[in-house]
């Protein structure tokens, strides 16, 4: 095994942000993508992150075409079921094209699954994404969209701020 899977740093938030940027070109929505490093910095490592994040490294000598050695990560935070207890989602999981297909995610997986004993791992992945949805299926996971019918459902930008505004004032 060539590479290593640590706990990111502050000083790893340029190379987290250079990957959400290959994800999200991956997933055909680049311009989606308004995070700055500096957010990245500030949300993971203030005193109460938003957010933990675990990445992959090769050696010098293992470096991507590009020069880059931090060739993956793992992106997750800690939710909790009224159901279940326990639970961590993860957001992005991500290992670059010349890396793949060498266990380095099997690594990232691994290391999530120790996080804070928790029962359930829950993501989202686009529906196209047919590698990524057969890739989590050989691994043992549900689609609750096909099995309990689940809705993913967001409220952001001004219909977010809406619900505050037509809240009755104190
Ligand atoms: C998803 C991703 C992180 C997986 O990393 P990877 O390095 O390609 O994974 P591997 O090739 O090491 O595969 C790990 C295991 O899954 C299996 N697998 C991989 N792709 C598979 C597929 N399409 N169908 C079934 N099994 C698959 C492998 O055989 C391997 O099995 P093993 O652990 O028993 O050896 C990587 O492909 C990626 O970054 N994809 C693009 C981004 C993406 O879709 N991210 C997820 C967003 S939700």
């Amino acid at each position: 095994m060539y590479f290593k899977v640590r706990a990111a740093t502050k000083e790893d938030c340029k190379e987290v942000s250079r990957m959400i940027m290959e994800l999200a070109v991956y997933e055909k929505m680049p311009d989606q993508v308004k995070i700055s490093h500096e957010e990245l910095e500030h949300d993971g490592f203030c005193q109460n992150p938003f957010f933990e994040c675990l990445v992959a490294e090769v050696p010098e000598e293992h470096k991507s075409n590009e020069g880059f050695t931090v060739v993956g990560y793992a992106l997750y935070f800690y939710t909790y079921s009224t159901w279940k207890g326990r639970a961590v989602y993860l957001e992005d999981l991500y290992v670059m094209p010349e890396f793949r297909g060498k266990t380095c995610v099997a690594v990232l997986l691994a290391k999530l699954k120790k996080c804070k004993q928790c029962v359930r791992l829950q993501l989202s992945v686009l529906n196209w994404n047919t590698p990524t949805r057969d890739f989590y299926a050989a691994k043992g996971a549900q689609d609750l969209t096909v099995s309990e019918g689940w809705h993913f459902i967001r409220f952001d930008g001004q219909n977010l701020d809406n619900l505050a505004n037509e809240a009755p004032k104190d």
